[in-house]
């Protein structure tokens, strides 16, 4: 079966990839590496030749703005009597901060280059689609830990794209309703690496989030951390969030995939995360016994958008999708540090 992965060159595209390969998918990946390396498209098949694992690979340049490449390539691909069965989406633009900054350009690739696509899907009735939402769509908790059904109120121009998007899903389900199957997944916190060490989170410039920054200061690429706050309303004054191993998200996207392929139409939406907050200073401490590194860390006055508390209640995906995260916050340390060790300039 043809999958299609936009976004597959990112940090979480590039691990989603490795497993669909490894499993016999043949994949189909298209990103702009706006903000990711084709050298993680590289790092992905020296693994598998490592592995002499056979594979379908194929990676095209496209920004999901461009609807006139994205009709060729799905109809391409029927061409070539291997159409596209279903679609798992990840790329757009993923910083909250950024967000503030340029909120025009978060709409337009976010949400238009999403209406892009589902229109094409539409066009080429492919009907089936994995989303790569957000926990930031919830914004200030009223519960925690945080159910599907939480008030959806996001407090930046980041988390509002993917709301808006999560209500394409629901007016396009409802136009359709026989053929539509969509499972949105709601990403909390994705940290760590690929076991090998072959592929990790390489961001471009100075690291948004709390996980990469730390393992560039553990290899001595940045100084120290600065740490957002320690007067928020938790146990030791800095932000609580629940951190989820890149590999155990991964296969939340596997099994997504086959809940798609075993329903006729479904719209669904999934809490992807681990079920239990750590604060930054818990992170730090872990990563330091972990690893046996320093991580020096300065105390910063609070970051625009960011919130106290945030973990998820991941029954419905356990009930659902018969998924649970299967791999510890020190298992995300070990792997994340074994990444940045091996590759300490990340894939350039
Ligand atoms: C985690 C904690 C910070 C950096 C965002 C998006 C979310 C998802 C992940 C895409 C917070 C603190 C961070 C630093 C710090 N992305 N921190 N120093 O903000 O929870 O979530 O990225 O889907 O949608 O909203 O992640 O890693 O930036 O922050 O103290 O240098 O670490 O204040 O408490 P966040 P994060």
């Amino acid at each position: 079966m043809r999958v299609l992965l936009t976004g597959g060159s990112g940090f979480i595209g590039s691990h989603i990839a490795l497993l669909l390969l490894e499993k016999g998918y043949d994949v189909l990946i298209i990103d702009s590496f706006v903000n990711s390396s084709p050298n993680a498209i590289k790092a992905i098949k020296n693994y598998l030749d490592d592995k002499n694992l056979n594979y379908n690979l194929k990676t095209i340049n496209c920004d999901i703005r461009d609807k006139q490449l994205l009709g060729k390539i799905f109809i391409d691909s029927a061409k070539e009597f291997n159409p596209i069965q279903t679609v798992i989406h990840l790329a757009g633009l993923k910083s909250v901060s950024e967000s503030f900054i340029n909120p025009l350009l978060y709409w337009d690739v976010n949400v238009c280059g999403t209406e892009n696509l589902l229109a094409t899907m539409n066009e080429n009735e492919c009907y089936s689609i994995v989303f790569s939402s957000s926990a930031t769509i919830y914004g200030l908790t009223d519960s925690i830990p945080i159910t599907e059904d939480h008030k959806i109120s996001p407090i930046n121009p980041y988390g509002k794209t993917k709301v808006a998007i999560e209500n394409m899903f629901y007016d396009l389900y409802r136009s359709n309703i026989s053929s539509w199957k969509i499972c949105s997944l709601r990403y909390f916190n994705p940290a760590g690496a690929h076991p090998s060490g072959f592929i990790g989170e390489d961001p471009v410039g100075i690291p948004n989030n709390l996980f990469p920054y730390i393992t560039q200061v553990a290899s001595g690429r940045r100084k120290f951390v600065n740490v957002f706050g320690d007067d928020w309303e938790t146990n030791d004054g800095s932000g609580v969030r629940d951190y989820i191993h890149i590999m155990d998200l991964s296969e939340g996207h596997i099994r997504a995939l086959d809940f798609l392929c075993s329903n006729k139409s479904c719209l669904e939406f999934v809490n992807l995360g681990s079920g239990k907050g750590y604060s930054v200073f818990q992170i730090i401490s872990q990563f330091e016994q972990s690893t046996g590194s320093q991580i020096p860390f300065s105390i910063q006055s609070r970051r625009d958008g960011d919130l106290a508390k945030s973990y998820a209640d991941i029954s419905k995906a356990k009930n659902l999708l018969g998924w649970a995260p299967k791999r510890s916050l020190e298992q995300i340390c070990l792997d994340g540090w074994k990444w940045q060790r091996k590759n300490p300039n990340g894939y350039t």
